[in-house]
């Protein structure tokens, strides 16, 4: 049975800041980030923007009535929750009225919640051969205005839903993984912002890649040169243009060539966003599937990351017809986002709210988003 991604979408915030602005106002050289870490730009999101609400808005493109009808499970990937108990997916369920027969649950582990979700779905769908999955990754990547992080901040939501006979790519079963208990990045439930330890965590990251990288080509039997593409989860682009150096050492030029320009392709709508932790990857496929020179049946090699650590390499294949299928898949909205002043993004940072008891509202009468939160009244949150 084929198992895959039949469809595919993503949001992030209509706010963005500029990388060389914010380098200069740290006194930086541009270069260092536009090229050292390979961000042009990065989202802006607002306190009435949480990880149900920007789940919601890419959630809400692709959940028709038909869907809404047939989705039995919904799979929520985020180091961004909002409850320590009640599970954003089923928030999500409420928000898009999914039926209620669906089942949905929260996963956590850094930015690997999502691929989670997948090898689950994976699973799920082949005891049950007429399941439509709900799978979303959503947070947002907050380190603090002027530390070493800050250029890697971001945030957003990818959403896709998962059947048999998919449409977009087929994901093939059988993975290589690798856990190792680290501390390379990390937030106590006390904190807003992620501890990092950077310089390790990017060796971590080329470590585990080269490690279940050459695990699966041994267990699958294949070779660098059988890849039409290689991608990443993308903290900053530069971190996968890294690790690909490193997997390509001693291919011949014609493959290292191929697969750097397919690479070139998977992190422009990165390099425009930021990091966006669980759906990080996704948004580097959605790259690559909109602007990449792919073919029917091609074979793609995905690394998912999330610190701590958990790293997994596993591989898809397109779908004959997955162009057309794409044609839907909208991204121009992002060239429309309004650029802020560096102040007005330290601005919009320091508004972010703490989780207290209190009443609040949101500044959501500015928010053009389909869906907002709008505050907390008795300890309870307000969507709208
Ligand atoms: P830093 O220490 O300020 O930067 O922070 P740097 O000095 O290492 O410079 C960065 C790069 O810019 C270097 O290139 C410099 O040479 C270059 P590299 O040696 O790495 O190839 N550079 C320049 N290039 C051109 N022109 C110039 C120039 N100046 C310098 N003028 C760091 C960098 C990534 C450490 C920091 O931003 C950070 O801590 N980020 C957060 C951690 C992170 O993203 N880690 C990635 C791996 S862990 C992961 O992916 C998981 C994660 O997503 C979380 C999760 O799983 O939930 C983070």
């Amino acid at each position: 049975m084929d198992i895959g991604i039949d469809k595919l979408n993503f949001f992030t915030s209509d706010m963005y800041v500029d990388m060389g602005e914010l380098a200069e106002t740290r006194k930086e050289d541009p270069n260092k980030y536009l090229i050292g870490i390979g961000q042009k730009k990065q989202a802006v999101i607002p306190n009435s923007q949480d990880s149900v609400t920007l789940a919601a808005n890419a959630a809400g493109k692709i959940v028709d009535d038909f869907e809404r009808k047939n989705i039995d499970l919904i799979l929520f990937g985020t180091e961004s929750g909002v409850d320590s108990s009640k599970s954003a997916a089923v928030y999500l369920q409420g928000l898009l009225k999914i039926n209620p027969q669906a089942s949905g649950v929260e996963l956590k582990q850094a930015c690997f919640g999502l691929t989670a979700g997948i090898q689950l779905a994976m699973g799920h769908i082949m005891m049950n051969p007429n399941s439509r999955v709900l799978l979303v990754g959503s947070d947002i990547a907050r380190y603090g205005i002027n530390t070493p992080g800050e250029p890697t901040q971001g945030g957003g939501a990818v959403a896709m839903i998962m059947s048999a006979k998919p449409s977009i790519l087929k994901i093939n079963p059988g993975n290589a993984h690798l856990t190792k208990d680290i501390m390379d990045f990390w937030r106590p439930l006390y904190r807003k912002e992620a501890l990092v330890d950077g310089k390790y965590s990017s060796r971590e990251f080329i470590d585990f890649f080269d490690q279940t990288f050459n695990e699966y080509k041994e267990r699958e039997n294949l070779s660098t040169s059988d890849f039409d593409a290689l991608i990443f989860h993308l903290p900053y682009t530069k971190m996968g243009l890294k690790a690909l150096r490193i997997g390509l050492q001693g291919e011949s030029k014609e493959v290292q060539q191929r697969l750097f320009d397919q690479f070139d392709a998977s992190k422009q709508l990165n390099a425009e966003v930021g990091n966006l932790y669980t759906g990080s990857l996704y948004l580097s496929l959605i790259s690559l599937l909109k602007k990449g020179k792919l073919k029917d049946n091609d074979l793609i090699g995905l690394f998912s990351y999330g610190s701590g650590a958990e790293g997994e390499f596993f591989t898809a294949n397109t779908v004959p017809g997955f162009k057309s299928v794409l044609e839907n898949l909208d991204i121009s909205w992002l060239d429309n986002r309004r650029q802020v002043t560096v102040s007005e993004y330290e601005d919009i940072y320091k508004a972010s709210l703490e989780f207290t008891d209190r009443n609040f509202l949101t500044g959501f009468k500015q928010d053009k988003s389909e869906f907002k939160f709008m505050g907390q009244t008795n300890q309870q949150r307000m969507y709208k």
